[in-house]
């Protein structure tokens, strides 16, 4: 949450600086701000709302500086207003800072620093503290300042006093600095840096200083380090394309997504050499990790597992697990899904997990994102940049990756030749059946008869279940209708009591053994005059079901990934009919790197 970007380079940076704060705009836009050096005095403009404001007002002032930082705000302390915005400036105003994590004792700084305070943030303390024990070095008096903090930080820091350098700090949050022709940046986000021709993944308690042809890299004992160099590929993260939103564009993206991930490990060979036969082998028992929607797909992930192969499996939420007194016996293998590879909870859950000696997967979107250094192997899925809040396009390469690491397992256990190949090519064809011409104007049209409503429900059983659970957070996040998803089976368990004449309750009835029991439920909601909106690729009496969405008649086994875009596409549109902004929903950000 919150990106901050900052450059200092040989000509004027701030048109530079204001184009990477967009690109990192998804991870929040309450208000977004820039501080710099300009005639060796720092400077600050700030505005609420979205970048496009800040924009505008810096086209009025027309700064021009060689040295900037910037932000863009998810509030976690305070209101999101101006006072509350980032940058922050010293009261001499000798330094500007930007910040990106949490300062989880800043309630206690704040008393013993016993100053005055302009703003509610936990952030200004951090600049209180710099300006309270600045020593003529600001790298000293970073690293001096960082013993005093308990939490997570990315810090950009810039000082009237030292014009010539940007100062960078981390611990927890990710931050990223890298070299280009025009000079140095630094961002929170490896795939916001933009043009570079090599970066630097920082690690916790490194601190870099940025001039404009070089940066140094120093640990908590001034000890110059040396990182990896990272060659940054090039992302395509400001572009819409064709299209109005990118959660549009993402989910046209989705039969790309799902072949590119499927290339990548498509042998038995090419899972070998990320994860041994010898782990596989070793594994009595599974639990898959994650938050929101990558949790989702780790609840589909379990049962793709189940109908394989006989492991015991579990599903744990990351923010739960953190807490759970729960110790997984030692042949536990976890797998932890995320699309950002820098969830805050699923970190702290991956490192709880090496804690306890366990061996550790990670499946996420992100190359070199901090989820790929910490576990022991890394499945990538290629579904390339996802900007849109709502995950669509990660979502379902998570499961084509669960659906080819089933299979991989079964193939390794069982002894069975040739299941990796046959499931690639199962999925290559799938994704042919993904026709989004004709999914979207019928989401379009079921779009139209539901964004009215305050409050529906989704049901399913099994695989079904999960892709309601998904759906209905979908919809919940872009179009603020409330929805709820009930295995089936549960509703008449309570839920049933909120049906009237006015509930839509969209019903999943893609499993073939499962249909006499799901339609019962079916039945049950209709006599409550609930208005069913059935989706199935089965002949089934529609009489009395408000609208009939009739899928293609492909492997039902593979029909999560199919029945979730059409949902995706629904939930899109409604959004955009209530005139809301499915890429930028209220009070969410895409990437949440605070617990
Ligand atoms: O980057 P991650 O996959 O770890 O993110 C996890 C969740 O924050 C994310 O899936 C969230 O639920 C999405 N906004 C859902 O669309």
């Amino acid at each position: 949450m919150c990106g901050i970007f900052g450059m200092i380079g040989k000509s004027n940076v701030v048109p530079n600086v204001l184009g990477g704060i967009e690109g990192l705009e998804y991870r929040g836009y309450d208000s977004a701000g820039i501080g710099y050096i300009e005639k060796n005095k720092v400077k600050v403009i700030k505005q609420v709302g979205e970048i496009k404001n800040l924009k505008t007002e810096v086209g009025r002032v027309n700064p021009v500086s060689f040295n900037c930082v910037a932000h863009t705000r998810w509030a976690t302390h305070g209101k999101p207003n101006k006072t509350n915005a980032h940058p922050f400036v010293s009261t001499n105003k000798d330094f500007c800072l930007v910040h990106n994590g949490i300062i989880e004792n800043y309630a206690e700084l704040k008393k013993q620093l016993n100053c005055k305070f302009l703003s509610e943030t936990d952030s200004e303390v951090i600049l209180k503290l710099i300006e309270k024990y600045y020593c003529e070095n600001m790298l000293e008096t970073l690293v001096k300042v960082s013993k005093l903090l308990k939490g997570s930080y990315a810090l950009a820091i810039i000082s009237s006093k030292e014009p010539d350098k940007l100062f960078v700090s981390k611990m927890v949050s990710p931050c990223v600095v890298g070299i280009s022709a025009d000079g140095t940046k630094v961002c929170s986000d490896i795939n916001g840096i933009g043009k570079v021709d090599y970066s630097y993944v920082l690690e916790n308690n490194n601190f870099a200083v940025l001039t404009v042809d070089g940066i140094k890299i120093y640990n908590e004992k001034l000890e110059q380090v040396k990182l990896k160099k990272i060659k940054v590929e090039k992302s395509d993260i400001n572009n819409k394309g064709k299209f109005d939103y990118f959660m549009q564009k993402e989910i046209y993206e989705i039969p790309n997504s799902v072949n590119n991930t499927v290339n990548l490990y498509q042998t038995f060979e090419q899972f070998e050499k990320v994860l041994p036969k010898t782990i596989v082998k070793k594994t009595k028992n599974i639990i898959i990790v994650g938050c929101g929607t990558a949790y989702h797909a780790g609840l589909m992930g379990r049962k793709i597992f189940e109908q394989n192969l006989n492991i015991n499996i579990k599903n744990e939420l990351a923010s739960e697990f953190i807490y759970s007194k729960f110790v997984p016996p030692k042949n536990t293998l976890m797998i932890f899904v995320s699309q950002s590879g820098e969830t805050a909870d699923t970190l702290k859950a991956l490192k709880i997990a090496k804690q306890y000696g366990l061996k550790t997967i990670a499946i996420t979107n992100v190359k070199n994102s901090s989820i790929s250094f910490i576990a022991d192997y890394c499945f990538y899925t290629l579904a390339g940049a996802e900007v849109a809040v709502a995950s669509t396009k990660a979502y379902v390469s998570q499961l084509s990756m669960f659906y080819l690491l089933a299979s991989y397992f079964k193939e390794v256990i069982m002894d069975k030749i040739g299941l990796v190949e046959s499931t690639a090519n199962n999925l290559k064809n799938i994704s042919k059946q993904i026709n989004l011409t004709k999914f979207n104007i019928l989401a379009n049209n079921v779009a139209n008869d539901i964004y009215l409503s305050q409050s529906l429900y989704m049901i399913g059983r099994n695989f079904d279940y999960v892709t309601a659970l998904e759906s209905s957070l979908k919809l919940k996040e872009i179009s603020y209708i409330h929805s709820e998803a009930y295995a089936s089976g549960e509703l008449k368990h309570g839920t049933i009591s909120l049906i009237d004449n006015n509930t839509f309750v969209f019903a999943f009835l893609t499993e073939k053994d499962l249909l006499e029991k799901s339609l019962s439920n079916v039945n049950e909601v209709i006599s409550r005059g609930g208005k069913v909106i059935l989706l199935t690729q089965y002949n089934l009496k529609s009489d009395n079901v408000y609208k009939l969405i009739k899928l293609n008649n492909i492997d039902e086994f593979y029909m999560p990934i199919v029945v979730i875009v059409i949902m995706q596409l629904i939930a899109f549109h409604v959004s955009v009919l209530k005139k809301l902004n499915p890429d930028k929903p209220r009070s969410l950000a895409k990437s949440v790197t605070v617990e």
